[in-house]
């Protein structure tokens, strides 16, 4: 009987083991497929979506679908991407919109973030007047006050067909109560980010939990669902004021942060005229200040355009030195000239101006590399970050909106607003902390973009529309810090002048000089080692590093279908439409 009975226990026991065992294994094996089907390219007949998060691109569908314009579908987007693509896609930081109306009418919303009321010009420094690298980077001193979501009101209110706020929002708030299965992207950077968001944060979760995160996880955001449904039922005052001011305001009193109540009730977004430019038969429409991208991106376009360099081949060193070196001079005219231009006399006419183009270019030497000043080069860390986000739509009627949003790095300040269930930006490491002190993208600034309360930090994001011939052929725009100018820029005569398609253009490895440091970043297959060899030679100098920008482009082609291709750099771009 014992025996029997010890028999009978020993079986229920391994059997129990045994089913631990396999429980826990099962819980532990990672999921080998990604949760969603991923489209980085594809050809349509009349609508196209093109985000960072395939969830998000099925958003933007599914409004178009219900009847709304390029506008509505990019407001759902965006709501989408601050639950779906939590280290970008935000309601705590600001962006950028260029709109394009089928009648050819376009527009700019500058929704960037301001600095707060108590701002100053030196709270970066130490007493030694030494900037604290960290203080504009992370935590609650590095936020500044947000504009997504007025931008997004805004452009309702101006541009909206389905003229219905809250199904903009429903989808949002539902991906955020229901849950959404992460990738493998997401994953990696909730685990990469552990320790700094319980750092900042007394309650970092849902984003924090004990075990890793893995592929095909279930993130719900119980606290932004609220959130959501706060905005879906009072607009853009269910964020600027009542309960989610009253939560963004104690977060930062619980760390030393500066947003006050009134900085939120003030902030205000800008409708502003778009830069355009030419550039051959093309006509660019990009943003103005205060991004640098507008101006920049047109005036690189201009210094380059007298040079054949379809001639000269692509990534030829003739055809790079000549882009190069129209990159070097602009980022040299960025850091000087370049800030809010509500706060500073930025003089765009002059800095567009042909006849100051041409002299820009004048001392060009075909055969030799530029010095770049030495004013200082300072040190920064070699991170490439793409930490911002970019959405491209075109719908049925041949409206189209070019929009890049952002909370600046990854999960911008990695502060979560508690309650509240959002991350707030580090938009303030935009500013210049002191002249000629690098930020994180090593850009070097001066009195154009030096702190001051209100204004608004200089971006160099470029959300871009191009016509060809008067009609539609391009909207496009990228994450990635100072390499976004020099990605659209390439994007755009990769298909322009190359003739590549679409798919091929994004696709194509890059370069980047931005005046300091003095070098020329280039992706590992840009440019084969014989004219890398004869780059060198010039004088150039280059440096590898991993990848730069990640553009999402939308083409009309010639038989009126629309490609839309995503940047095979991010697994999680996903272009789809119909
Ligand atoms: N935060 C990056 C940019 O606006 O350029």
């Amino acid at each position: 009987m014992y025996n029997k009975y010890c028999t009978k226990s020993k079986q229920s026991s391994f059997f129990w083991i045994f089913s631990i065992v396999l429980i826990f294994a099962a819980c532990r094996t990672k999921p080998t497929a990604p949760p969603y089907t991923i489209v980085q390219s594809v050809v349509e007949d009349s609508c196209m979506v093109v985000a960072g998060q395939p969830l998000a691109s099925k958003v933007g569908v599914e409004i178009l679908r219900q009847g709304g314009n390029a506008v509505d579908a990019v407001i759902a987007t965006q709501f989408a991407l601050a639950v779906v693509h939590p280290r970008a896609g935000n309601i705590g930081g600001g962006g950028f919109m260029v709109v394009r109306m089928a009648d050819g009418a376009a527009d700019a919303l500058d929704y960037r973030e301001q600095a707060p009321a108590a701002a100053r010009r030196d709270m970066y420094l130490d007493s030694t007047g030494t900037v604290v690298e960290q203080l504009s980077k992370v935590g609650h001193l590095a936020v500044g006050v947000p504009g997504t979501v007025a931008g997004m009101e805004a452009a309702f209110n101006k541009y909206s067909q389905l003229k219905d706020w809250k199904a903009l929002l429903a989808p949002a708030i539902k991906l955020a109560a229901e849950g959404y299965k992460i990738t493998q992207s997401e994953a990696d950077r909730l685990n990469k980010f552990k320790e700094q968001f319980e750092k900042y944060n007394e309650n970092a979760a849902p984003f924090v939990r004990k075990q890793p995160w893995n592929m095909g996880d279930l993130l719900v955001q119980k606290d932004l669902a609220r959130t959501l449904t706060r905005i879906s039922d009072r607009g853009a005052k269910g964020f600027y004021e009542g309960e989610t001011a009253g939560l963004i305001v104690a977060e930062m009193q619980r760390g030393g942060g500066l947003i006050t109540l009134e900085d939120l009730k003030n902030y205000r977004i800008k409708w502003r005229a778009p830069i355009v430019s030419n550039y051959k038969n093309y006509k660019v429409i990009t943003m103005p200040p205060s991004s640098s991208g507008g101006v920049a991106l047109s005036q690189m376009l201009e210094m380059i355009e007298p040079f054949p360099i379809a001639d000269y081949g692509f990534q030829s060193a003739k055809a790079v030195h000549v882009i190069a070196e129209a990159e070097r001079r602009v980022y040299a005219d960025r850091s000087k000239y370049l800030g809010d231009s509500d706060f500073y006399p930025v003089p765009i006419d002059s800095l567009l101006d042909s006849t100051y183009l041409a002299m820009r270019m004048a001392d060009f030497d075909p055969a030799k590399a530029a010095v770049s000043d030495s004013l200082s080069s300072g040190n920064f860390k070699r991170v490439e970050s793409f930490e911002t986000t970019h959405t491209s739509i075109v719908d049925s009627e041949g409206n189209a909106v070019s929009v890049t949003t952002t909370l600046n790095l990854n999960y911008g300040s990695k502060v979560l607003v508690e309650g509240g269930g959002f991350f707030l930006n580090d938009e303030m490491d935009d500013f210049s902390a002191k002249p000629g002190v690098p930020n994180f993208f090593g850009l070097i600034g001066a009195e154009a973009n030096a702190i001051e309360p209100g204004k608004r930090m200089l971006s160099s994001m470029t959300p871009t529309i191009v016509e060809k011939d008067g009609k539609l052929f391009m909207v496009l725009g990228a994450p990635g810090g100072s390499t976004i100018i020099t990605a659209v820029l390439q994007t755009f005569l990769n298909v322009a002048e190359y003739k590549m398609p679409l798919d091929k253009a994004v696709a194509a490895p890059r370069f980047h000089h931005q005046w300091l440091p003095d070098e020329i970043k280039v992706e590992p297959t840009a440019i084969d080692t014989l004219e890398r060899k004869k780059l060198w030679d010039m004088g150039h100098h280059l440096h590898e590093v991993k990848r730069m920008a990640l553009i999402k482009a939308v083409q009309v082609l010639p038989d009126g279908k629309l490609h839309g291709a995503a940047d095979p750099r991010n697994p999680d771009d996903h272009a789809e439409g119909f």
